[in-house]
């Protein structure tokens, strides 16, 4: 290949391991949490179509995009993006680039890890037997009793930032590889048992209905849908990147990232078709917001034969969704601490996560004492809490702006030749994707923003 670089934090054992770690940094509260929750704020299906159609013209190629100049550059986001420009003869700002992923997946792990709390607190209570015969009242005052207490809130937060930061500050080879072939299949199998009682509710095609009937959408509602087309694959800030800095040269990207892709849309839709069908059967309000699975599940685990074990292992298994995802969030600045200062891993991560964990006290607040306080955001009109801003403009904006400047990067900076080296498959793909990243996924990303922004 191109280039002699090898990276000093390692190599992944197999192209297996590689997909398996970026579908679990892809898999996550995402799939789980968000992505029902904003389909149901959205009206559903039109919400659904747009978003499955970011993943195909803007997701896939945007992906290979990732995995190609993290494997060529192997090093963090950073000092890929200075090597990469140095190597073309190109401006070395693009190096900013590589900042404003750090600093997105420091802001959204802040937020990240207060909801990962949330799915941790919901693990102790389903085992306590606390859903038993719950009604859809019942649950959400289980729920709002939850995050009306910073204090608990905070206690999780914590503790899922301390476990994050022990598997980082362990490397990624011995941690996340290992954990990762274990339980993503265990929690597509559970996805499936809940997929089967909402089957079960006589509500199921309801639910279906919601999910894939076009209706009305608007700017925004567009906007959401590509930013979390952006959120959900885990890209646009370097995440995929640095883990295709772990890629060996010999293996094939534009295969792995359609697995990836195909995987992460699978759980999505899976958990849609779990939630909404208990949604309607309980009369509840699929805009309900961020508490949504909170308040839906437990409906269905309280009611289910096994409901008490079934719902303590799903929590346990998005918690470790989440978990895989959060050090994704931080591995590339973890990487960079290590590659230009020296720092140890322990230290890079226990330094990065503390900062972390302090910006984290702002979600943590958004739900009780802050709740009132709102900043009003340019272009949205409309008052948003610490968290609702945080996630606002990290999906919304920065993770779309970043994947629109590594499309640009990729086809446009970077040398046909490069490009050709690092993506060497079938020609009548290489030629696709490079019409995709060159023309289409950059000039979709544009267009919604413009369309959000009202201009078109
Ligand atoms: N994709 C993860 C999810 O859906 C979250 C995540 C992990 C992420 N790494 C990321 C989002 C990098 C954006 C960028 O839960």
């Amino acid at each position: 290949m191109g280039n002699n670089r090898t990276s000093i934090h390692g190599q992944w054992t197999s192209r297996t391991v590689f997909i398996l770690a970026a579908t679990g940094s892809a898999v996550g509260l995402g799939n789980i949490w968000k992505f029902p929750y904003i389909t149901g704020e959205n009206g559903g299906g039109t919400f659904v179509l747009v978003y499955l159609l970011c993943i195909a013209l803007i997701g896939i190629p945007i992906m290979m995009a990732e995995i190609m100049i993290g494997r060529r550059g192997k090093q963090s986001p950073i000092n890929t993006m200075a090597a990469l420009a140095k190597e073309e003869r190109r401006n070395p700002s693009w190096v900013w680039l590589g900042w404003m992923g750090v600093a997105a997946g420091f802001l959204i792990l802040s937020y990240y890890s207060v909801i990962a709390g949330w799915a941790m607190s919901y693990v102790f209570r389903t085992a306590g037997g606390m859903f038993l015969g719950v009604t859809a009242d019942g649950a959400n005052s289980i729920f709002t009793e939850l995050v009306s207490d910073p204090e608990r809130l905070l206690a999780w937060h914590t503790i899922f930032m301390v476990i994050t930061i022990m598997v980082v500050a362990r490397g990624v080879k011995d941690g996340i590889e290992k954990a990762v072939t274990l339980l993503m299949p265990l929690l597509f199998g559970f996805l499936l048992l809940i997929v089967i009682y909402a089957m079960s509710t006589g509500y199921f095609m309801d639910g279906i209905r919601f999910l894939f009937t076009p209706g009305p959408i608007d700017g925004k509602g567009i906007l959401i849908a590509m930013g979390h087309a952006f959120f959900t694959l885990s890209l646009g800030m370097g995440a995929i990147m640095v883990y295709g800095s772990y890629l060996s040269d010999q293996h094939s990207i534009a295969q792995a990232a359609i697995l990836i892709a195909l995987a992460d849309t699978v759980v999505a839709l899976l958990a849609g078709m779990a939630i909404f069908p208990i949604v309607f059967a309980n009369g509840l309000e699929p805009g309900a917001g961020p508490g949504l699975i909170f308040q839906t599940l437990p409906i269905a685990f309280g009611h289910m034969d096994g409901g008490t074990l079934i719902g303590v292992m799903f929590f346990v298994l998005l918690v470790f969704a989440a978990w895989t995802s959060a050090i994704s969030l931080i591995e590339p600045a973890v990487a960079y601490m290590v590659e230009n200062k020296g720092y140890s891993r322990i230290y890079a991560s226990i330094s990065i996560g503390f900062f972390t964990w302090f910006v984290g006290l702002g979600t943590v607040f958004s739900f009780n004492i802050w709740k009132d306080k709102t900043l009003t955001i340019p272009f949205l009109f409309e008052k948003l809490t610490f968290f609702d801003t945080l996630d606002y403009l990290t999906a919304n904006i920065m993770l779309p702006l970043g994947g629109l400047f590594i499309a640009i990067f990729a086809a446009w900076v970077m040398r046909e030749q490069s490009t050709r080296e690092e993506l060497a498959t079938f020609p009548i793909i290489y030629k696709l994707w490079r019409v995709l990243v060159r023309y289409i996924t950059p000039l979709a990303v544009m267009v919604v923003f413009l369309k959000a922004v009202g201009a078109i």
